[in-house]
């Protein structure tokens, strides 16, 4: 898909509002794969509206998985451990959730597939897939490591592993082969990732044993249905959060929303910046916390982010640092090369548009570090064809002076198609 559309942001005086947000990108994709392969028929309220998790559910159209949808509900009609061969390559699009988790599963089918992607999904790494799956018994062919994956699968063999970069899509892929293993296959953690795939696991009755930043699964285990309503996804919350931080002013509430603490950390580096935060109404549903949050804007003040929270907020990362010159002592973030490989290279997508407004910041292999105290200007911006670049700019660009125009903004349909309207709903001027 390519981004093609202007967006211009004017600034605001504080942003006030409620907002349910559409469901989960990380939970939607688990549901509707585990749904496909379970016996009976899942339904889930909510789902995703990105275009991501649009392309999870083609790519199981295509392996012979039917399934409807009416506006945010998705029925899935499981077909139990057996999908069937595909006839043309599958297309995940933009989603890296959707071709390395899925590989997991297509490793445990006896045809071949081919999975291919987008410009940027095609450059992204897979080699963190492909060792432990052909460990486990698939043969994956992929030129430099780099999609099109073309997959054979079969029986597989369970497998003790530790994963060298810290990944939950790539824990998930294996917890997912695991399922068609012969034994227990054991997974190590560098860091606890998020655990949507373990939890999800579970809610389709799989039995998980989970100890620190090791988890197991026996294969040969059934799956069953489920009825569900994802949670809010936190990660499109964020903009909302931040964009409450730049003005005192700000009042926010966001209800049903995901609040997993392996996905929260965020609401810790936000409080630490200043922001007023509180719960209500927590819930666990298929053992996912969920709850309202109210927010209120403060002054911010600085944080470094390092270590295993960087793995832990990598995906707000971006916002979190269109927000950093306005705080009052900057932000660091470190320990977070990551970012090099995501939809775009998100440090230095993100220097880019900063210096554009007029900011100053350092660029490092593995972060970056932006003084607070610094007004920024409107500019021309580009989303780099990355949702989330789209998402952070309009959000900096609350605060900066005069206008900023957010080329390719329409990559905000990749997580969140309805961003830009809510966005401006919320917005006092
Ligand atoms: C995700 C895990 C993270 C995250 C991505 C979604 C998931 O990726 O950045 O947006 O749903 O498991 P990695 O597994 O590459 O860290």
């Amino acid at each position: 898909m390519s981004h093609e559309k202007s967006v211009v942001i004017r600034s605001a005086k504080s942003v006030d509002g409620s907002v349910r947000l559409p469901g989960d990108k990380s939970i939607s994709h688990r549901y509707a794969m585990l749904g496909a392969i379970a016996e009976g028929t899942t339904k889930l309220e909510n789902f995703s509206t990105g275009a991501d998790c649009a392309s999870t559910l083609g790519c199981l159209r295509a392996l012979g998985v039917k399934w409807e949808r009416i506006s945010a509900s998705v029925v899935i009609h499981g077909r139990g451990a057996k999908l069937q061969a595909p006839t043309a390559s599958l297309d995940c699009g933009n989603s890296g959730s959707t071709i390395r988790m899925l590989s997991g599963i297509l490793a445990g089918q006896e045809f071949t597939s081919e999975l291919q992607g987008d410009a940027s999904l095609s450059r992204r790494p897979m080699a963190r897939i492909i060792q432990p799956l052909e460990m486990m018994g698939a043969r994956i062919e992929a030129e430099g490591g780099r999609p099109p994956l073309r997959l054979t699968g079969g029986r597989l063999e369970a497998i003790d592993y530790t994963i060298p970069v810290a990944s939950a899509q790539v824990k998930t892929s294996l917890l997912f082969a695991g399922l068609y293993a012969d034994g227990r296959t054991r997974i190590e953690e560098p860091i606890q990732t998020r655990d949507h795939g373990e939890l999800a696991l579970q809610a389709f009755g799989a039995q998980v044993d989970r100890r620190m930043r090791e988890v197991s699964i026996s294969g040969g285990q059934k799956l069953h249905a489920i009825e569900a309503m994802v949670p809010g996804d936190i990660s499109s919350a964020a903009f909302f959060l931040c964009a409450a931080g730049l003005f005192p002013d700000s009042q926010v509430s966001l209800s049903g929303l995901l609040l997993n603490p392996t996905r929260a950390r965020l609401l810790d580096v936000l409080m630490g910046l200043g922001l007023r935060i509180s719960m209500a109404e927590l819930e666990e549903q298929h053992g996912e916390l969920v709850g309202t949050l109210q927010v209120q804007g403060g002054d911010l003040k600085g944080v470094r982010i390092v270590d295993g929270d960087s793995a832990a907020v990598i995906d707000e990362i971006p916002v979190l640092a269109a927000i950093a010159p306005y705080t009052s002592d900057g932000i660091e973030i470190r320990d977070a090369r990551e970012l090099r490989v995501k939809e775009s290279d998100r440090i230095a997508s993100v220097a880019s548009n900063l210096r554009l407004m007029g900011a100053e910041v350092e660029e490092f292999d593995d972060g970056l570090r932006i003084p607070g105290g610094q007004k920024l200007h409107g500019a021309s911006l580009d989303s780099f064809g990355d949702h989330r670049i789209a998402m952070a700019f309009a959000v900096a660009a609350l605060r900066a002076e005069g206008e900023t125009e957010i080329k390719g903004a329409d990559a905000a349909v990749i997580s969140y198609p309805e961003f830009f309207n809510v966005l401006d709903d919320l917005a006092q001027r």
